[in-house]
């Protein structure tokens, strides 16, 4: 199984936008356009296209359950708190383009694929078959590639993360929904290999989550609100302390508990204007191989928390064989809402992608991931049960221990898009 077509294909994903970022020279100027899935087919008041719109040819296609797509071109897709003509955005979407030729040559090979895509760190989504993007109740997109299932997989190692928040007398309105909504993205950062536990500290210290006292808890969904409670992954370890400044001597305690090793790394999170305390809360990360970053707004927590992700992210490996991932089986949302009475189970194949620029090498710049999503059922035919015997029966499990799918159990599954 491990050797399967699936892996391949993904590898070629991962190969092309490695060259492609290669030969591709940053371009702070670069003007681009590049199809947006939000605004394609759309006009203005005037009846004109909109810019990074325009006539974007959708088909309904039997293979993706009816839905109109476009299996010429992929396209693009950007969280709205993110600039869709940053800089960063418009080089990588402009490189990224060299993804098209593998996601076509990949789905003409395999017609079992389904849908194909390239997260990148900058935040951008590019999605084979094209697909016109439905903006959520408020109009806007919330989707951050960054934050799902797969991508954290695939880009991060397993970490144990105990979140330390400040809830002083000074830690209140702005400042406190900040800061709530940094604890949040950060646990969305979380996925099922990663433990977590959140304190909170004022004059003294308490679990925000009683029942979690003394322990991590594995981070998944459910897991979030009760179950198993462990040891932790042991692999990296993270503080993320997020507070709005006043602390006092703190230097011991490091020197104490986590100097020389540093095994420990502290990520600081400054909330709100004041600046005062500026300096102790960065002298708090850069001792312990962290990172700061001075969160002012509510606009500024996605960006600021998906920092740490580059400092903790898995370690650029040669081969690229050992770093692909399979998430735990979920329910397709397309086929979901629309065909109840054939739900499909899927599993993601992804993979981390990283920069093979000469100066950036040592670094281990992470680019993104890629990945395909794969039906199980797809995946069970490659053990047809006549090569099985009598009593044979085929299972499926992914190197990191998730049972994806086995005669006598039914996975548990969670509703995701993609
Ligand atoms: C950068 O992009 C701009 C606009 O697309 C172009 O005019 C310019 O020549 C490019 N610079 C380089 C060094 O390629």
């Amino acid at each position: 199984l491990v050797k399967c077509r699936h892996i391949s294909q993904c590898i070629r994903l991962a190969e092309a936008a490695e060259d492609a970022d290669l030969y591709h020279e940053y371009n702070e100027t670069l003007e681009f356009e590049y199809y947006n899935s939000m605004l394609i087919n759309t006009v203005d008041e005037n009846g004109n296209p909109l810019p990074l719109g325009g006539e974007f040819l959708l088909e309904p296609n039997e293979h993706f359950n009816k839905l109109p797509v476009n299996t010429q071109q992929s396209n693009i897709q950007v969280p709205t708190n993110v600039y869709n003509r940053d800089p960063d955005i418009l080089n990588g979407v402009y490189m990224s383009e060299a993804l098209n030729d593998v996601f076509i040559e990949n789905f003409q090979k395999d017609p079992t694929l389904t849908w194909q895509y390239f997260g990148s760190s900058t935040g951008f989504f590019r999605l084979y078959p094209g697909i016109q993007w439905i903006p959520d109740e408020n109009g806007v997109s919330t989707f951050d590639c960054r934050n799902r299932n797969w991508y954290i997989q695939a880009a991060t190692s397993p970490k144990d993360v105990v979140i330390v928040v400040d809830v002083s007398g000074s830690m209140k309105g702005l400042r406190l929904t900040i800061a709530k909504h940094t604890i949040n993205t950060i646990l969305d950062t979380l996925g099922e290999n990663d433990f977590v536990n959140i304190i909170a500290y004022s004059d003294y210290v308490r679990y925000v989550e009683p029942c979690f006292k003394g322990t991590l808890v594995q981070a998944d969904l459910d897991n979030r609100e009760a179950a198993t409670l462990g040891q932790g992954s042991l692999c990296n370890q993270a503080i993320m302390l997020i507070t709005d400044g006043a602390m006092e001597d703190f230097q011991d305690v490091f020197e104490e508990f986590n100097w020389p090793e540093r095994r420990v790394r502290v990520f600081t999170y400054l909330i709100g204007r004041e600046m005062t305390f500026a300096e102790n809360v960065k002298w708090i990360a850069c001792n312990n191989k962290g990172y700061y970053t001075h969160i002012s707004t509510l606009a500024d927590v996605q960006e600021n928390v998906m920092e740490y992700l580059h400092v903790l992210s898995r370690p650029m490996v040669i081969n690229h064989d050992h770093d692909i991932i399979w998430t735990e089986a979920y329910m397709d949302s397309v086929l979901f809402n629309t065909q109840a009475q054939s739900l499909l189970l899927m599993t993601s194949v992804a993979m981390p992608v990283f920069s093979k620029k000469k100066e950036t090498l040592s670094h281990g710049i992470l680019l993104g991931v890629v990945g395909t999503d794969v039906a199980l059922k797809e995946l069970m035919r490659l053990a047809p049960r006549y090569k099985l015997g009598v009593h044979g029966y085929a299972f499926l499990i992914t190197n990191n221990g998730y049972i994806l799918s086995h005669p006598d159990l039914r996975p548990l599954v969670q509703t995701t898009i993609l």
